[in-house]
């Protein structure tokens, strides 16, 4: 029986078959259990000699048992390491390749326009000085604007008080005491204010315009918009109203609104927003550099003039794309980016 079993359990070709074994000697209809059970009609005598030999039985095949399946086990273990192994030199599949975020292909559609137009690109921080972004730009420290800005501070002690900037307005500050006329320069770039619904959300894209030369007149200002805004909508029919408004760091100031035409319920770019299908929608903020900005950067202001602009880069791209909401466009959702084309 010895024999026949522990032949048996080297012979299992795997676990099932060797649990079949196991069952077959160690059950409770099994061999050895059966031979076990005969210890109870034995003499003392007979006990004492076949005890032992039975016991020995048992464990010797319960030992053989789990050798064996410690040895099936490492072989199945082999053979998946070694069906399963990775080959590097197989090419990588490189979907989904990502794609350029709508802002920052307007922001690069801006810049090449602009750069046709003899336009730099500048920049500054997103933490601002209050001085920057306020006071330099003729916005005191006890002026409205500030309240109306949202603006978020910095906790802590600074030797200035620092913020996240609320519009792109203070790089035209650090591009005029950083560089000597003529600036020709547009500012795109990140701000900040506490403000948050369907068009506002509390980090937005600006881009800022600056040009300071001689003899710089409003009519500069608004063939340059005409010009760009034909160019980014990729249309002539552009129409422009300037409506006086009233910025601390203008004079004048001018609101820029854009004319559109309603096409199937929906709005257009382009046309007279006076025609009786037509409307004026906002699309920027402009005016004349103060001459107490242009003072503030140390240059003289009956020497140099200019004019600057500065519009939502979001909002740009909502109307070039017809997007709903700003929020959307933070979301990084990418059934959001190809619906509107953008993504693979
Ligand atoms: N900085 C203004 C804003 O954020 C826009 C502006 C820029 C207006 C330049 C006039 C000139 O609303």
């Amino acid at each position: 029986l010895r024999t026949d079993l522990l032949a048996a359990v080297d012979a299992a070709p795997g676990l099932d078959a060797l649990d079949a074994v196991r069952v077959h000697a160690l059950g409770k209809q099994g061999a050895i259990t059966a031979l076990l059970k005969t210890l109870g009609g034995m003499s003392p005598d007979e006990r004492q000699v076949e005890g032992p030999r039975i016991q020995g039985l048992r464990e010797a095949v319960s030992d053989a048992i789990a050798a064996r399946k410690q040895a099936l086990e490492q072989s199945a273990l082999d053979a998946r390491l070694s069906s399963e192994t990775i080959d590097l030199t197989l090419p990588v599949d490189l979907t989904p390749p990502g794609s350029v975020h709508p802002v920052s292909q307007v922001m690069d559609e801006l810049a090449e326009i602009f750069a046709d137009l003899g336009f730099a690109v500048a920049t500054g921080p997103e933490i601002e000085d209050d001085w920057h972004n306020f006071t330099a730009l003729n916005i005191p420290e006890t002026h409205p604007a500030r309240a109306m800005h949202d603006t978020f501070y910095l906790a802590g002690q600074h030797e200035r008080p620092m913020v996240l900037r609320t519009h792109t307005s203070p790089v035209q500050i650090r591009t005029m005491m950083a560089q000597k006329p003529p600036i020709r320069i547009i500012a795109p770039g990140r701000v900040y204010r506490s403000d948050s619904d369907a068009t506002h959300t509390p980090m937005f894209h600006q881009i800022e315009g600056l040009v300071i030369d001689k003899g710089i007149t409003l009519a500069h200002l608004k063939w340059t918009l005409e010009t760009f805004l034909k160019a980014f909508f990729e249309r002539d029919d552009i129409v422009l109203r300037l409506r006086p408004s009233y910025f601390p760091f203008t004079e004048p100031s001018a609101e820029v609104d854009v004319g559109y035409t309603l096409r199937g319920g929906k709005r257009v770019i382009g046309g007279s927003g006076d025609d009786t299908d037509g409307g004026w929608m906002e699309v920027l903020g402009s005016g004349m550099v103060h001459p107490k900005v242009i003072a503030a950067c140390g240059l003289d202001p009956e020497e140099w003039q200019g004019f600057a602009f500065g519009t939502g880069v979001d909002r740009l791209a909502m109307l070039k794309y017809g997007m709903d909401d700003l929020r959307a466009f933070f979301d990084g959702d990418l059934r959001w980016l190809r619906h509107y084309g953008f993504g693979a």
